[in-house]
């Protein structure tokens, strides 16, 4: 089975509140998603990446091959569960229903390789799983006036990064269910839960951050040289 890596990258990085999608920001001298795109792309276990991008995005640049790996495009939609939906569409169709597909946001340029291999082997004997990492703050419940309500449990809550992974079919299946209901999914493993699958979580690096904010560009910039 062919390996394929789905990059949603139509988001317009709102909080971020730069003047372009942060995705394109400059980091170590090239846009952003160019790090995620060629720690995919070099990864042996990735047969090909399908990136999503936004529909009057200015900044792509046309690449069709990265590391002698094809890339595909798809445009995304206003959530990112319909930008990932059409990126799976756009998948060769070697790649059938039942294999595995990886989701990684573009805004990750920092994932490990070593983590990538962890979770394709680990998620691969469960329905699919995703990288995350146990929580090791303390938890609070807030009231609407930003006071602590309640100390939650710190046991069994986990952050989701990601890459996730999922088989083609039930993934899809999946999302166009979220869809039709209206109801707004913040990963594919959320969507594959209410689905009634039970994603492994798979431990991964804390330094798989999400780019979000300014101050997140500059601690990527940092871990980008100790990840490699
Ligand atoms: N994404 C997408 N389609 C959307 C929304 C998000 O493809 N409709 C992608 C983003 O480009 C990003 C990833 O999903 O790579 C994670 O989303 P997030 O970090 O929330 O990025 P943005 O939505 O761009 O940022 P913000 O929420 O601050 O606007
Ligand atoms: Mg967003």
């Amino acid at each position: 089975a062919t390996l394929w890596c789905v990059v949603p990258a139509a988001g317009r990085g709102t909080r971020m509140g730069a003047d372009c999608p942060k995705q394109y920001l400059p980091l170590a001298g090239r846009p952003l998603i160019a790090h995620t795109l060629e720690r995919l792309a070099a990864h042996p276990r990735i047969a090909g990446l399908v990136v999503v991008l936004g529909a009057k995005d200015e900044h792509w640049p046309g690449i069709t091959t990265l590391r002698g790996k094809p890339v595909r495009t798809a445009i995304g939609g206003a959530e990112r569960s319909d930008s990932v939906l059409a990126g799976l569409h756009a998948l060769p169709s070697g790649v059938d229903d039942a294999d595995f597909v990886l989701v990684h946001d573009a805004a990750r340029p920092c994932v490990r390789a070593t983590d990538i291999v962890r979770l394709i082997e680990r998620a691969a004997q469960a329905d699919g799983g995703l990288l995350g990492a146990p929580l090791r703050d303390t938890l609070k419940r807030a009231d609407e006036g930003g006071c602590s309500l309640a100390t939650e449990p710190r046991e069994q809550r986990w952050r989701a990064f990601t890459p996730q992974m999922f088989r083609r079919g039930e993934l899809t299946a999946a999302l166009r269910a979220v869809a039709l209901d209206g109801r707004p999914v913040s990963d594919e493993a959320m969507a594959m839960e209410l689905a009634g699958f039970r994603p492994l979580l798979v431990e991964g690096a804390e330094d798989n951050i999400k780019v979000t904010t300014a101050a997140d560009l500059a601690l990527a910039e940092f871990l980008l040289a100790r990840t490699a």
